[in-house]
Parts: C-alpha cells; sequence; structure tokens
C-alpha cells in the first residue's frame, strides 16, 4: 500500500514556533494578492511549496496550520490538498527526493525496471531514505510525460527516457552535489515570480 493510499495521520504536534521570515511573508501577500478578497484558497498550492522549502523540507502540521492561519482557512483545507499530491512531504525526507512513475505507459515502457535498479542501487525500497540522508525514492503515478516514458522527477527536475546507464550518471552527478543549499534561481520563492 503506498502512502498515498491512506489519509495519513497527521503528525502530533511538535510545539515548534513555525513562521517564514518577514521577506518570505512578504512575497507570500503578494501570491495572496493575485487572488480576489475571499479566495485566498486560491493560493494554497504555491504557498505549500514554498512552506516546505522554507520551513524544514516537509509539512508537518505545525507548518500546515500556519499556512491554513495565513490563508484565513481551516487547517482541514490544507490537510487534504497536502495529502493528495506526492510533492508534498508529511515526512522528513533526503536531500534529493526521487519520484519515479509507475503508472502504465512508463511501466510498459520499463519504468518497474528503473525503480527496481534504483532501490538496488540505493540500498533502500520505495518510501525510504539512505542513512546518509542524500536520497528518497518514491514511486508516484503520472508525472504527465508519458511520451518520453520511463519518467523520474528528482527535486524540480525531469529525467526522461531513462536506462539504467542514465540512472548511473544521474546518481554520480546528484551525489557529487552532496547535501548543498539548493541554488537560489531554483528555489521555489524564486519561481513564482
Ligand atoms: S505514465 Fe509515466 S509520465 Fe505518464
Amino acid at each position: 500500500m503506498s502512502d498515498r493510499e491512506i489519509i495519513r495521520p497527521v503528525r502530533e504536534k511538535e510545539g515548534t514556533n513555525v513562521t517564514f521570515s518577514p521577506a518570505v511573508l512578504e512575497k507570500i501577500e503578494k501570491i495572496k494578492g493575485r487572488y480576489p478578497a475571499g479566495r485566498e484558497k486560491s493560493a494554497l498550492l504555491p504557498i505549500l511549496h514554498i512552506a516546505q522549502e522554507e520551513l524544514g523540507g516537509y509539512l508537518s502540521v505545525d507548518v500546515m496550520d500556519y499556512v491554513a492561519s495565513l490563508l484565513h482557512i481551516q487547517p482541514i483545507e490544507v490537510y487534504e490538498v497536502a495529502t493528495f499530491y506526492t510533492q508534498y512531504y508529511l515526512d522528513p525526507v533526503g536531500r534529493h527526493v526521487i519520484e519515479v512513475c509507475r503508472t502504465g505507459p512508463c511501466a510498459i515502457c520499463g519504468g518497474e525496471r528503473i525503480s527496481a535498479y534504483l532501490a538496488k542501487k540505493l540500498n533502500i525500497n520505495p518510501g525510504e531514505t539512505t542513512s546518509d540522508g542524500l536520497f528518497t525514492l518514491k514511486e508516484v503515478e503520472c508525472l504527465g510525460a508519458c511520451g518520453s516514458a520511463p519518467v523520474m522527477q528528482v527535486n524540480t527536475q525531469f529525467y526522461e527516457f531513462l536506462t539504467e546507464e542514465k540512472i548511473d550518471q544521474i546518481l554520480e552527478e546528484l551525489r557529487a552535489q552532496g547535501n548543498e543549499d539548493k541554488p537560489e534561481k531554483s528555489k521555489w520563492i524564486e519561481k513564482f515570480f
């Protein structure tokens, strides 16, 4: 059973005080301002991406509650969105989140083999993170690039027409990056402006 096939219990409150920096809050207000008054919920998806990136790498209950308060909506409205999309993480993840498509077209074109190869190379199962915290492996549904199957997404980057040789090369490049921070220009906060 995948982690999306059940309603995930939200984590216990951790008692942390989460808040965006003033600079990020300013940008959040600009995103909210793109929608009519009373429709702040329309800004939920981009703000969740930013929250995930800026507030610890995953959406804890405290972070989701904070987002709900910013948008003047109920926490459950945030939980139901965050638990639906695989791009939102409800638990801590590695520096590089590898999402391999397991839907029909990719599966027919070798997606299952690619996923098994990644699991073997990383020595983890789908849903797990490597002990060095560098990689999390996930199997997800259609990534919308079926014509380039088999496909995977690593963080915000797509990789298409995958082969075992390509996987070796991609892992090598990602390992070389280590745990260094994302470049500013590839952060979600920059993508929305
Ligand atoms: S089936 Fe894999 S991207 Fe659509």
